[in-house]
């Protein structure tokens, strides 16, 4: 049921599990690249998530955390396995969760988009480009997935997380199998969109039968991959309509990939929102709640787009990069983010200076730098480069 006539961005949301979050505006996951390179919580990366809790967020998502190292998307991940540092994670889970908002871990596994620096990238099938190759997954490999996934879920409760996101959207592992321009398989997880769908059915599923039912698992799903033979809205639909009655408490809708040379939705500088459309339609085949991210910059617009009832949250990204406090300021004054204007706009520029502008927000100083596109790109790739290092030390046991 929804009442468009008296919801707003700061009525609560009572999920399907029973949790509730204290209002509609959540932090979409972004990749922080603030582990410290073996995997684990850093102090600047809790000071983040704390600002962020403090700032009035009803939930916020840590980006791409691994369960399996092997197929990670950058080298300043979390990985949440046996070898954790629980008490780092645990702290995290804590800073995160101050002022009543919710820490969610978004779990991924980069798949054919593996960082290659540090990893052999796997995917549904074997794909081969001048800059870019994977290998195809075995089949016991692929039904290793949903177990991995699982137990990283548990772990996540087991740490004081409120919550998972299973990341099936932007071009990695879930999303590249629904993909029929990356998956061509011919046995039961290739083909139809049933069987494109199969493994992430079976993830959510091994998921929510693992942990405990008042934690939240939520899914992040693409409206289309925004590429000729890729992902069409039509067969996401289909994996909309599928979803039901799976437990699934949030499904984030998305779109775009990272595969080179592909739209993604954090280096758009278009105009937004822009899901909206397709949680409309998704509305009708779902009573699953429904959150849409990407291209939210004014408070009108998500008011709108709660208060027409056509998402029940809104999920920001960039816009809590540039004011860690927007659902304060939104209550107050409602003035939008001022987002930066860059020249010229490299590939994976954007990107990487929202990135360098989390660290600044961890390590309290966003006030005193000012970078130029080219610079973050910089400082973000030398990071990295020195990161790669660290974790190949952690691989070979040094
Ligand atoms: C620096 C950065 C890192 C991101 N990392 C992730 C990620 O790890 N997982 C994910 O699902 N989306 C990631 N995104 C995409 C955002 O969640 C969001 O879908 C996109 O930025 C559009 O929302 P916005 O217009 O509010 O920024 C990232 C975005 C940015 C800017």
């Amino acid at each position: 049921m929804h009442t468009a006539s008296t919801t707003t961005l700061f009525t609560p949301l009572t999920l399907p599990n029973g949790r509730v979050l204290k209002n509609r505006i959540i932090k979409s996951a972004m990749s922080d690249s603030l582990g410290d390179g073996q995997g684990n919580p850093t102090l600047a990366q809790m000071r983040l998530y704390e600002r962020w809790a403090e700032g009035g967020l009803a939930a916020s998502i840590i980006g791409e955390v691994q369960g399996d190292p092997r197929y990670p998307e950058k080298p300043g991940n979390l990985i949440l396995d046996d070898n954790a540092d629980k008490s780092a994670f645990r702290q995290l889970a804590r800073q995160g969760s101050t002022n009543g908002a919710q820490l969610w871990l978004q779990l991924g596994h980069a798949g054919a988009l593996a960082h290659l620096p540090i990893s052999k990238p796997k995917g549904p099938s074997e794909i081969e480009f001048p800059d870019f190759r994977s290998e195809a997954m075995s089949l016991a490999e692929i039904q290793a997935v949903p177990d991995c996934f699982a137990k990283t879920a548990l772990r996540a409760a087991e740490l004081g997380f409120g919550g998972v996101q299973i990341h099936a959207a932007h071009g990695f592992l879930l999303s590249q199998f629904l993909s029929p321009l990356f998956n061509h398989r011919t046995d039961a997880y290739g083909g139809s969109i049933e069987a494109r769908m199969r493994l992430l059915i079976e993830t959510v599923e091994t998921v929510r039968a693992l942990v405990p039912s008042d934690f939240v698992m939520a899914v992040k799903l693409n409206a289309t991959d925004q590429l000729d033979g890729g992902l069409a809205e039509e067969d996401s639909l289909k994996v909309v309509a599928e979803l039901e009655g799976r437990g699934v408490d949030l499904l984030d809708i998305s779109g775009g990939t990272y595969f080179p040379g592909a739209s993604s939705s954090s280096e758009r500088a278009s105009i937004g929102p822009y899901f909206v459309d397709f949680a409309r339609a998704a509305r009708h085949i779902t009573s699953i709640p429904l959150m849409a991210t990407g291209g939210f910059k004014r408070q009108e617009e998500a008011e709108a787009a709660v208060h027409s009832g056509t998402v029940d949250a809104v999920g920001l990204a960039r816009g809590f990069v540039l004011d860690p406090s927007l659902p304060a300021t939104w209550q107050t004054d409602k003035s939008a983010p001022l987002f930066p204007r860059f020249a010229t706009l490299p590939p994976g520029g954007m990107t990487a200076w929202f990135t360098m502008r989390m660290t600044d927000l961890g390590e309290e100083r966003e006030g005193q730098v000012d970078r130029e596109i080219g610079e973050a790109l910089a400082e973000y790739e030398i990071r990295d480069a020195q990161r790669v290092g660290i974790w190949r030390r952690r691989s070979s046991g040094q």
